[in-house]
């Protein structure tokens, strides 16, 4: 048996529904990295929610995906054609993760942001920023998979902010 078989948790057969509480806990041994999505609203609000389940989709065209809770504020911002940007966060930035998946009223009130091309937040001091236009929207279950088309593209050089076994983590070296 390999090392990972042998430390795997048993695996689901019984074809009974799979627990809530045990999905969460499978899906929270995936690390990821952290993001803030943001778009700007049509009576000129800023929006924006923390997201980990950010996923470059393809190559050509560049494309990328996030799922978005259907009972997010924020999620009927987003249809066909509505712009939208990804900011991925430093590991400095956990505040403003924290900041951005509480209930505050304006998570925006006392941050520093500029907007960018499609108007939609950005935040200084970030790792990446994909600003992106909404290619497709997919209902699964109680989420939207939204497909953006990345129009602009920043990059610098640092160390992220990562999300792991429920909490958040820095690279170990
Ligand atoms: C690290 C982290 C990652 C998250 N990722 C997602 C995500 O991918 N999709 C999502 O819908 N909510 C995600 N959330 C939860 C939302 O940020 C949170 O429910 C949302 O901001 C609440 O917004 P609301 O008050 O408008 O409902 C995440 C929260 C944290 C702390």
């Amino acid at each position: 048996m390999s090392s990972i078989a042998s430390h795997a948790m048993p695996f689901q057969m019984s074809g009974l529904p799979i627990d809530r509480r045990q999905f969460r806990g499978a899906c929270a041994m995936f690390a990821t990295g952290v993001t803030i999505v943001t778009a700007m609203a049509a009576d000129g609000s800023p929006q924006g929610m923390t997201v980990n389940s950010f996923t470059s989709v393809s190559a050509d065209p560049p494309q990328v995906l996030v799922c978005v809770d259907r009972r997010a504020r924020m999620h009927d911002i987003f249809f066909e054609g509505s712009c939208f940007a990804v900011n991925v966060l430093d590991e400095s930035q956990r505040d403003i993760s924290t900041r951005f998946a509480s209930s505050i009223e304006d998570r925006f009130s006392g941050i520093e942001w500029t907007a960018g091309a499609t108007g939609a937040p950005l935040f200084p001091g970030t790792l990446a920023v994909f600003e992106c236009e909404v290619r497709q929207l997919v209902v699964a279950g109680d989420h939207t998979i939204v497909i953006g088309e990345v129009i602009r593209l920043e990059a610098a050089e640092g160390r992220p902010l990562l999300f792991f076994g429920s909490g958040y983590q820095r690279l170990g070296n």
